[in-house]
């Protein structure tokens, strides 16, 4: 049985992390996960592979894409309209300006690389269409609505249930299993199915049905961070957005986590966004944004899955 209890989370700093995506600051995450364990137990089963995605209308038009970006396909939707971002921080009594002015749109279905040199702002800007960050100006519109307008509250659960994460450590809760670590964030919320079952379903589709009971320590990296996958379609999300997903890796591991990125992309439908400092890495992408000193450099279309 999985205790999700405070006494079985010996390290606050990761929790705090996997959780600050889910619920809204000052919301008594510990009461919130012992909820909604005990009503997610009562839910009827429910498979993920039964599921109808449905891709929101977004009707949005960007006037910012660079004059150089290639056609998008008009046959697909625009699922995020990423419009001038900027974002500058105080740094003693100068501000940095970490993003200039970033814009481009994303597609339903699309697995996007943003690619640059470390430094470049891609983990700042992953953080503001995630969500978990303000821009200082611009704006990010999924289904629609900017993000970068909402409060706390609606803002988690935009997170909980349009955005899965991935990081380059993992971050996954070392004292419980494969399949626990899968389920938490489905103790947070409303979902469809009982989380046992959905994180078993969740660790077959990423090929580790067979490492359910393990723990973070029993795990290679690469498994480690097929979990952090398994954990992140949980919700059910609309995107996937992975912080140099491969950062870890050693070439082997790092081409089967890129693989299945892409596999799962097929196969779920849903959009993956993935920062990389590595083109290589970034040429596993249909489309890759590069982006250089805060400022779009170029974006090439690779595959040419997504021209006209
Ligand atoms: N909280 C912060 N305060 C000051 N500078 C920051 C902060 N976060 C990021 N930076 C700076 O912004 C730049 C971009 O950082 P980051 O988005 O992490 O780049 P990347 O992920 O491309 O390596 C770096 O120069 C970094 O030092
Ligand atoms: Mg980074």
């Amino acid at each position: 049985m999985l205790a999700i209890n405070s006494i079985y989370f010996p390290s606050p700093r990761i929790l705090e992390k996997v959780i600050t995506l889910y619920v809204p600051k000052r919301s008594g995450t510990a009461c919130l996960l012992r909820n909604g364990l005990e009503k997610q137990r009562r839910r009827s089963n429910h498979s993920i592979m039964d599921e109808t995605r449905t891709v929101p209308e977004t009707g949005t038009e960007s006037n910012t894409t660079p004059a150089a970006t290639p056609p998008l396909d008009p046959n697909r939707k625009v699922v995020m309209d990423v419009r001038n971002i900027t974002k500058s921080l105080p740094l003693g009594r100068e501000r940095i300006d970490i993003l200039k002015g970033i814009s481009f749109e994303i597609l339903s279905s699309e697995f996007v690389s943003i690619v640059g040199p470390s430094g470049s702002g891609k983990s700042t800007l992953l953080g503001i269409i995630a969500g978990l960050d303000n821009p200082t100006s611009g704006q990010v519109l999924i289904d629609g609505v900017d993000i970068t307008r909402m409060g706390e509250g609606r803002l988690a659960s935009v997170r909980n249930n349009k955005i899965g994460m991935v990081f380059q450590a993992y971050n996954l809760i070392p004292t419980l299993t494969a399949q626990e670590n899968v389920e938490v964030p489905l103790y947070v919320g409303k979902h469809k199915g009982l989380p046992s079952v959905r994180a078993k379903e969740l660790l077959t589709l990423v090929g580790l049905s067979h490492r359910l009971s393990h723990r973070p320590t029993q795990l290679s990296g690469g498994e480690q961070q097929r979990v952090a996958i398994a954990r992140a379609l949980a919700t059910d999300p609309a995107f996937v957005i992975a912080d140099e997903p491969t950062g870890n890796l050693d070439a082997k591991n790092g081409e089967n986590v890129l693989k299945l990125i892409a596999d799962l992309r097929d196969r779920t439908g849903k959009t993956f966004i993935i920062a990389t400092h590595d083109p290589e890495v970034a040429r596993h992408a249909d489309r890759a944004i590069r982006i250089v000193d805060g400022l779009i450099a170029s974006i090439d279309n690779i595959g040419g899955r997504n021209t006209q």
